[in-house]
């Protein structure tokens, strides 16, 4: 948000805005805007398909001299060589280290910890703390969303080690892992980079009692942590063999590949863990490598850029069309509303354009049954987002899968093209736009991919508008507040204190 970029978006303002079938008249359309990335040798790829949305050439064009005046290219080297890109923290953003991708420093200090992560799980699945069928683990947020996702998606057929994956401090969410597991042959995992945060402490607090109760002699014993901050983990009493630290640097959202991933490496066993890296590793050598609109996920941002600001489209929607993704729209949630969805610019300006839509979505084909009335022909304009895979992940018979893409690729087609009829009611308007990416399979390699891709699409939207993608203040006022509700302290307005009065909490104050 300068001049600069101002100027370019004037001219973006004056581009024609021809509908979606009469950009299709160009026979070069779904070649100039579909494109694939390869995972590497044996690894499959996956089809980026954005020829459904109202890009054009020459928008292509002035996006990428949007781009150019928004300084993306040295914003991307800057998170690549581990500078700071998070000024109001004054921190670096270096998650692709995790995955090999970045300051040479960060890249060898990211091995080390992975290497001492990989002895602790497989000493674990050799039985080291004697027999572990299940995980609990605790944790909120970017703690708890990837490894959540991540495991549902890979554990369908076979799981090494049972995982519950606990964030609400709703003691129903904890009971809930209780009732499935057997404390004797249960390990814990307390996820928190802070390693303050009150609901995963005190997650982790019950779930230490429930140990002890359901006779484990040390409960202490079972406890692994994964954090940023291992001396609040030492003091808390977790033994430093068992704490898997991770560095600063990497923010929760982003922590995934981190000792975050515990739960994952756990439940697929290492390979399939350093796979997703591989993954995600593809996405970033491509991400750091292509420029201009040939860049997937910066083409992405052009696409979500054009919605939000021209459009007027206040949400974009994820409807996966794969069983195994059905967290995947949660982890999205956080990942680009908890990034982009800021006021400021990185230099403390008032922003004067939309920032992040709100994202939301849902699985397919359940969501045609439920929501898609709106997509089709409610007031407002959602872009949307389909993910599938080829490759289907169940065994039974074809029909099933083959009417899952059908009716992914039907969406598209249909929200598109729109059906005129005298009936007013009947009447489809159309030229509503959708992208689609298409996965080979969906493997642990794929999923890291895909993740990948939207956190660099992310950070490419967040370059576009001058914003800090890596800090999270929004958060912490409601905290501050209960902080001081639980201290029995803080005054509050009409409304709360009749709250505070009505569920009987104001005895405690
Ligand atoms: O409240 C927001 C947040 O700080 C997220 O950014 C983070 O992922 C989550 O809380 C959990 O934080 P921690 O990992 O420190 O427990």
């Amino acid at each position: 948000m300068t001049d600069r970029t101002e100027d370019v978006w004037r001219k973006i303002a004056l581009h024609p805005d021809p509908s979606l079938t009469e950009l299709f008249a160009d026979p070069g359309r779904v070649s100039m805007l579909s494109s694939r990335i390869e995972l590497g040798e044996g690894m499959g790829g996956i089809l980026f398909d954005w020829s459904k949305t109202h890009l054009d050439a020459g928008l292509l064009k002035n996006f990428e001299e949007l781009a150019q005046a928004a300084g993306f290219a040295a914003a991307r080297d800057a998170l690549f060589a581990g500078e700071i890109v998070n000024p109001s923290e004054a921190r670096a953003a270096e998650h692709t280290a995790q995955r090999g991708f970045g300051r040479e420093s960060s890249v060898e200090e990211a091995a080390a910890l992975h290497h001492r992560m990989r002895l602790l799980v497989e000493a674990i699945h050799g039985g080291a703390l004697g027999e572990i069928r299940h995980l609990i683990h605790v944790g909120i947020g970017g703690s708890a969303l990837g490894p959540a996702m991540v495991v549902d998606a890979l554990t369908r057929d076979l799981a090494l080690v049972d995982v519950h994956v606990v964030s609400n401090v709703d003691g129903c969410a904890l009971e809930e892992a209780f009732s499935a597991c057997d404390p004797r042959t249960t390990l814990l995992a307390v996820a928190s980079k802070t390693f303050t945060t009150i609901e995963t402490m005190t997650n982790a607090q019950s779930a230490l009692k429930w140990l002890a109760d359901g006779g484990v002699s040390d409960p202490f014993g079972r406890i692994v942590a994964l954090t940023a901050s291992p001396e609040k983990a030492v003091e808390w009493g977790v033994d430093e063999t068992r704490i898997l630290p991770f560095p600063e640097s990497v923010g929760g959202r982003y922590s995934l590949w981190s000792s975050i991933g515990f739960p994952v490496a756990m439940a697929v066993g290492w390979d399939d863990f350093a796979a997703m890296l591989d993954g995600a590793a593809a996405v970033d050598r491509h991400f750091a490598e292509t420029d201009g609109a040939q860049n997937l996920p910066l083409r992405a941002a052009f696409a979500d850029r054009y919605y939000a600001r021209m459009r007027g489209c206040q949400t974009r929607a994820c409807f996966v069309y794969d069983e195994r993704l059905r967290l995947l729209p949660a982890y999205l949630q956080q990942l680009e509303m908890e990034s982009n969805g800021k006021g400021v610019t990185a230099d403390g300006q008032q922003v004067t354009e939309p920032t992040a839509p709100v994202t939301w979505g849902g699985t397919g084909t359940d969501a045609q049954h439920a929501v898609f009335q709106l997509l089709h022909q409610g007031t407002q304009l959602v872009p949307v987002d389909f993910i599938a895979s080829i490759a289907p992940g169940d065994e039974l018979d074809p029909a099933h899968h083959r009417i899952l893409l059908m009716n992914c690729f039907a969406q598209g087609a249909a929200l598109m093209a729109g059906r005129k009829s005298e009936d007013a009611a009947r009447n489809y308007p159309g030229d509503r736009p959708s992208a689609t990416m298409l996965c080979d399979d969906l493997d642990a390699a794929t999923l890291g991919a895909l993740i990948a891709f939207h956190e660099h699409r992310t950070f490419a939207n967040a370059v576009l508008m001058g914003i800090n993608p890596f800090d999270q203040f929004g958060v912490e006022l409601g905290k501050d507040i209960a902080r001081s509700i639980g201290q029995g302290g803080g005054s509050f307005d009409a409304s709360t204190h009749a709250l505070l009065a009505a569920a009987g909490m104001l005895e405690d104050m």
